[in-house]
């Protein structure tokens, strides 16, 4: 296996591993690579669903995402991303997540790692964008570390700056079942990462619409600040699929960002998330 980082900052790139037939000294390799680079990239992969599912597996539980209408249909744990009609009706789910956000911070016990696999790639465009959260919180003054450390945020399904359903960065709309499966949960805003342990500013754009205690203008206000300074260029990674690449991001340390295509340029990803063991 040979390891390239991604860029100065976070991420690696690994060429030459078979994520199917990983001995158990390559994963350790590979998970390590994972919690320490954030974004880990293997390229070039060739999977059947069931051998993505088996790998995904070593890393966490998979929970299926409550948008039940596009699960792969061999595995519910595999949700099908995709902008493909198929006579006339869509194969899987299209703009899914084109705004910064944390998969599953809407949960209870939220998502460790998101893997998407690329089966179909457009033509232009269709990269994912990755903001780090260890240096965003690194980075802020000490007064306003200690005014967020015990803050508490209050998460539900949805995007705080867009809940225009018509729109394309909305989060992606559910049946009245499905909504009433989503709750309210209690996430911190400075959150120490259940694995490595650093703090990470956690999914304050997306999920998060208050905080705990505090009047709901001045918490947006603060939100919102945290936000346009976590999601600044400078804390960001772009990156850019090949076909069969397999992406697994650490949802606790980052935020992250789909790009929208063209929709009449084909592309597809199949995802599984894997979540927390409980919560920390
Ligand atoms: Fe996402």
């Amino acid at each position: 296996m040979e390891f390239r980082k991604l860029s100065d900052g976070f991420g690696m790139e690994v060429r030459g591993a078979d994520l199917a037939s990983l001995d158990e000294n390559a994963f350790q390799e590979i998970k390590n690579a994972f919690y320490k680079h954030q974004v880990l990239v293997a390229r070039a992969q060739q999977l059947t669903p069931s051998q993505f599912l088996q790998f995904a597996r070593r890393i966490g539980p998979p929970e299926p995402h409550v948008i039940d209408q596009f699960h792969h249909p061999e595995h519910a744990d595999i949700l099908i991303l995709s902008n493909v009609e198929k006579d006339g009706k869509p194969t899987g789910l299209a703009d899914a997540g084109t705004y910064f956000h944390t998969d599953y911070s809407y949960l209870e016990v939220p998502a460790r790692a998101t893997m998407l696999y690329s089966i179909q790639v457009p033509k232009k465009g269709g990269d994912t964008l990755f903001a780090d959260q260890y240096a965003a919180y690194e980075d802020l003054p000490s007064e306003q570390k200690a005014k967020i450390q015990n803050l508490v945020a209050l998460h539900h399904y949805g995007n705080r700056d867009d809940l225009d359903k018509r729109s394309r960065t909305v989060a992606s709309v559910l049946s009245e079942e499905q909504e009433n499966k989503v709750t309210w949960v209690k996430h911190r805003v400075a959150r120490p990462h259940p694995v490595t342990g650093r703090t990470a500013l956690y999914s304050v754009s997306g999920s998060a619409f208050g905080i705990e205690g505090m009047p709901r203008d001045e918490a947006v206000a603060l939100l919102d600040q945290l936000k346009r300074h976590s999601t600044q260029e400078k804390y960001q990674l772009r990156l850019k699929y090949g076909v069969g690449d397999v992406v697994i991001w650490d949802n606790a340390s980052l935020l992250h960002s789909a790009t929208l295509t063209d929709p009449g340029d084909p592309r597809t990803l199949w995802r599984i998330t894997v979540k927390e063991e409980g919560k920390p």
